[in-house]
């Protein structure tokens, strides 16, 4: 059983400046929502409760965010606007939050073991916030991957088909699809060279690990700008037949870049509206 869901959000996000400054990349909202809640929603709706959160310097909107805020609670009650409240209140009645600070920004492998305190010795679930998926019909994507993990139980990471000249913005994974859209991985190379990439399937900001990946990424060394990946570590389970890819049924939305985030905006738009 999956029961904590790890967020690695200690990012600088860059590529927000200046609303990064002093804003944490998570807390940019699609609509009125924050990307962070979109991710805590999705993990609650594949039956997970405890959200362990990676933050750093300046993210401290983030646990306010989940957290109650009393006037404001006692300011709009009874008012028009509090239905407003009604998705967060859920959330944070829901949920238990814990956090823990990533001190030196050295790569996502590195915040994911920054995360090992508030996991322990068991399979857990990352979202990455700036990834936000969406479904039209079926389950949510996380719950898509609880239940193939409950097959496997092995690592999952959750893979789409990128445009050829995309591979270098990406984890690519080769292997053999023994079902229709799952894989079993047998390589993996991080932001190949589209001429260097073994296919167009890239991972996206969604897995789940078995906790043996601690001590894989405690013995993978810093690669490209001193940073820690993730898809060093996880290739050494690949290398043991334990990692599977699935191709996701949905929509994800890369709000880590502007294009990204603006497409994610009209999509969520056009939905509220048609409500
Ligand atoms: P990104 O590659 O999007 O980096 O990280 P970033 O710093 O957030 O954004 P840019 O590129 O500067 O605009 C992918 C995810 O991994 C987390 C980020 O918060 C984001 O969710 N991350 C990355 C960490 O938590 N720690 C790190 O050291 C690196």
């Amino acid at each position: 059983m999956i029961r904590k869901c790890l967020f690695p959000a200690a990012g600088y996000g860059t590529r927000f400046l200046p609303a990064t400054k002093a804003t944490p990349k998570e807390m940019l909202p699609i609509l009125t929502k924050p990307l962070i809640q979109y991710g805590v929603e999705e993990a609650l709706a594949a039956g997970i409760h405890t959200m362990a959160i990676v933050t750093g310097r300046g993210k401290r909107a983030i646990e306010d965010h989940f957290d109650i805020s009393y006037e404001l609670e006692h300011q709009i009650k009874g008012t028009s606007k509090e239905p407003l409240l009604r998705e967060i209140r859920d959330v944070i009645e829901h949920c238990t939050f814990s956090y823990t600070r990533q001190k030196e920004m050295k790569g996502l492998g590195h915040a994911i073991l920054t995360g090992e305190t508030l996991i322990g010795q068991e399979p857990f679930a990352v979202i990455l916030a700036d990834d936000l998926c969406d479904h039209e019909e079926g389950d949510p994507v996380l719950k898509q991957m609880v239940e193939l993990f409950n097959r496997f139980r092995c690592s999952i990471v959750a893979i789409e088909e990128v445009p050829a000249d995309q591979t270098h913005k990406y984890g690519i994974i080769a292997g053999e699809e023994i079902e229709e859209g799952i894989y079993r991985v047998q390589n993996m190379v991080e932001k190949p060279d589209p001429k260097k990439a073994p296919s167009n399937l890239a991972i996206i900001g969604r897995y789940i690990l078995t906790p043996d990946i601690f001590d894989k990424i405690r013995r993978t060394k810093p690669g490209k700008g001193g940073e820690i990946q993730i898809t060093d570590a996880l290739l050494k389970q690949a290398g043991e037949g334990r990692v599977i890819a699935y191709r996701f049924k949905g929509r994800r939305f890369d709000c880590g870049s502007v294009d990204g985030f603006v497409e994610a905006t009209n999509h969520f738009y056009e939905k509220y509206r048609a409500k």
